[in-house]
């Protein structure tokens, strides 16, 4: 195998993690807010789950599912950073990803409060262009989203799988007009009309970059999100009752799938 770090105490620079510290773990799970990682951790690993790093964007803390180590990690915001947490992670060890996140949903079907899966994304970001042609398809790793899938199934859950739409900007790329200026680009304009009549289900803003990345970097991905706007009624995010709703389910959700990737 090609050495990717010096040693194993090598600290990465912006995750701030080394081998050593991930103590073999080889299975990740990054929501994107680094403040949901601990409450995420202790409802996946345990009450006692210190912090193993807190470095810009990414806190990070390590938990243990049927004996086996498992990483809890922030990506921050965005494709950029997401990229970076991969390509320092894949140095680490890490080689199967679950992205833990939230979402707008553009299809009146589907509820706040909802958990989404995505099969796909659609590539309005500009990270994943760094690392692939625009051609290239953003897909999630089969295997580990239709682990995801069968667990919501046989959990009840109220989860959708589709594809979703990954924009760099928060406002204009998801056709927002309750921005600073109001202003939404020509480009840009009636594009969450196209999205909706081709299907896809949801706006975020990691799930392009996340999937061509790590298929670039050959680890396998797969995105789980939690509904906390629904466009097709307001632009906003809803109060808090609909992530904890989503959350609860996608702990579930994850739980179940890191319990049949660590038997
Ligand atoms: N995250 C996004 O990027 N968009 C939303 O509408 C909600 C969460």
């Amino acid at each position: 195998m090609k050495n990717y770090v010096k040693s194993d105490s090598e600290v990465m620079y912006h995750v701030g993690l080394s081998r050593e510290m991930l103590q073999g773990a080889h299975i990740a799970v990054l929501p994107g807010d680094p403040g949901r990682v601990l409450p995420l951790a202790k409802e996946l690993g345990g009450k006692d789950v210190p912090v193993l790093a807190v470095h810009r964007e990414y806190t990070s803390a390590l938990i243990e599912v049927n004996g086996q180590k498992v990483l809890v990690c922030s990506t921050g915001m965005g494709g950029p950073s997401t990229a970076i947490c991969l390509e320092e992670l894949a140095r680490l060890g890490i080689d199967e990803v679950i992205r833990f996140g939230t979402t707008g949903t553009i299809q009146e079907h589907v509820d706040l409060g909802d958990v989404l899966i995505a099969k796909a994304a659609v590539r309005l970001d500009g990270t994943s262009r760094h690392y692939a042609p625009i051609e290239f398809p953003a897909v999630a790793d089969f295997d580990l989203t239709y682990l995801l899938a069968d667990n919501a199934k046989k959990l009840g859950a109220d989860y959708h799988l589709g594809i979703a739409v990954s924009s760099d900007t928060f406002w204009p790329g998801q056709e927002r007009y309750d921005s600073f200026t109001g202003y939404v680009p020509r480009s840009l304009k009636g594009t969450m009309k196209e999205w909706q009549q081709l299907g896809a289900v949801n706006y975020e803003m990691e799930t392009s970059a996340l999937f061509v990345v790590s298929q670039a970097l050959g680890i396998q991905s797969c995105a789980i999100l939690g509904v906390v706007a629904k466009r097709t009624d307001s632009e906003s995010i809803a109060p808090s009752s609909a992530y904890d709703k989503a959350f609860a389910g996608m702990v579930q959700i994850t739980r179940g799938a890191l319990g049949d990737l660590t038997k």
